[in-house]
């Protein structure tokens, strides 16, 4: 369940990667460059996934942090909802929009890595 749990964090990080990189390469038009929304999906199952796991076997960290991991799927949420809302209207895309959601995902690694 260790390796399963561990393949789960590297797509987890890819995902926000994705959202992040997709953002920022969108600033230039701007627009939501079409992988931000498989990417934002990918992280969120996988850190829902990951959480399970983590409360069912031995795999990850020994005591998941529920207020902590209550945030950042609350963050999440919310980037979600703005990314699906873009792809939806892609007129309303603006940069201040793209720069939300890079924003929320860099609140969200703040959290993540500053909250131990
Ligand atoms: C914008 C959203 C998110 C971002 C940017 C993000 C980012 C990160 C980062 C950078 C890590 C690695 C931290 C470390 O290992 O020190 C991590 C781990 C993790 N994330 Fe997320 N995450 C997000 C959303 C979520 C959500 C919605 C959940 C679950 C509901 C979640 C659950 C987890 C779990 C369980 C870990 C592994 C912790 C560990 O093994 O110690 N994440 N996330």
């Amino acid at each position: 369940m260790t390796v399963l749990y561990n393949v789960l964090l590297v797509l987890h990080l890819l995902g926000w990667a994705i959202v992040f990189g997709g953002a920022l390469a969108g600033m230039k038009k701007p627009e939501l460059p079409a992988g931000v929304l498989h990417g934002i999906l990918t992280a969120l199952v996988t850190g829902i996934l990951m959480v399970g796991l983590a409360e069912s076997t031995s795999a990850g960290p020994d005591a998941i942090n529920h207020m902590k991991v209550g945030i950042k799927l609350l963050v999440a949420a919310v980037a979600t909802g703005i990314v699906v809302y873009g792809v939806k209207k892609p007129a309303k895309v603006t940069r201040g929009f793209l720069g939300g959601v890079a924003g929320l995902v860099v609140l969200n690694v703040a959290i993540a890595v500053l909250w131990r």
